[in-house]
């Protein structure tokens, strides 16, 4: 299964990736993930994304695109991938299709998870994140112990790009530059508009019944 997860800001993607992964035992792979280690790691492109990340706005293409090439290089992904977060623009989407092109593979789907605004703003201001990647929120999926993370025991975090301000910044980055990635999907024919505005077992349910029509 190779699978795309669209969807604004805090709509859900990771959370649906990261369940879908273990289920179909292929690798979640999300540019904020990546670009977040590279944040902490201080590498260059750390640097470089973390000045476009704290203002709420995407990476440049060629750094994000490159650093997508070099992921869906290694061997794990031989069986399939969702990829979570990419591609955001049409020059990432078009770069996407050359690299699967090239690898004669092509994607089964590509979801997008549509969820109304005043949501978005209450699950970003409510999550909870963990350095190892595990991903919470307050009321909606508490850890068990209040402030760790279930996985490893770290100390849970609010994500310094989850505050109302950054928030409305990358909603609106996503209507200008990621819409029309879904547009280009939909003229593919694989583009699936789904639900994902009630409980995270409402959207798991969504998820799952169009995937499983599909096979
Ligand atoms: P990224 O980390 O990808 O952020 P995002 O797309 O804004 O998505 P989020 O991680 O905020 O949310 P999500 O949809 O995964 O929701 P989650 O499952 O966590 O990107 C961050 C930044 O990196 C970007 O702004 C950009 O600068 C840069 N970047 C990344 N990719 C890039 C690219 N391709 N090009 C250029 N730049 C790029 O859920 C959110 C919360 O809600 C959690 O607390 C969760 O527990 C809860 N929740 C989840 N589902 C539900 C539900 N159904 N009901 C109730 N609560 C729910």
């Amino acid at each position: 299964m190779r699978m795309v997860l669209l969807g604004p800001p805090n709509s859900g993607k990771g959370t649906q990736a990261v369940r879908l992964a273990k289920r179909y035992g292929i690798p979640a792979i999300s540019t904020g993930d990546m670009f977040r280690q590279a944040v902490r790691a201080r590498t260059p492109v750390g640097r470089t994304a973390k000045e476009y990340m704290d203002q709420g706005l995407l990476v440049p293409d060629d750094v994000t695109i490159e650093a997508v090439k070099e992921r869906l290089r290694k061997p794990d992904i031989r069986d399939g991938f969702i990829l979570d977060g990419f591609p955001r623009s049409l020059e990432q989407a078009t770069a996407l299709t050359a690299i699967l092109q090239e690898a004669e593979v092509r994607l089964d789907v590509v979801l997008s998870l549509e969820v109304p605004e005043d949501l978005l703003v209450k699950r970003a201001i409510g999550r909870r994140v963990c350095k190892c990647g595990a991903t919470y929120h307050v009321t909606n999926d508490p850890p068990k112990v209040e402030g760790k993370c279930d996985t490893c025991g770290q100390q849970l975090f609010h994500r310094r790009d989850d505050t109302a301000e950054v928030v409305a910044e990358r909603l609106k980055t996503y209507v200008e530059k990621t819409e029309p990635v879904k547009e280009y999907y939909r003229r593919q024919g694989i583009l699936l508009e789904l639900d994902g505005s009630g409980s995270i077992e409402h959207s798991s349910g969504v998820v799952d019944r169009a995937l499983e029509m599909l096979s």
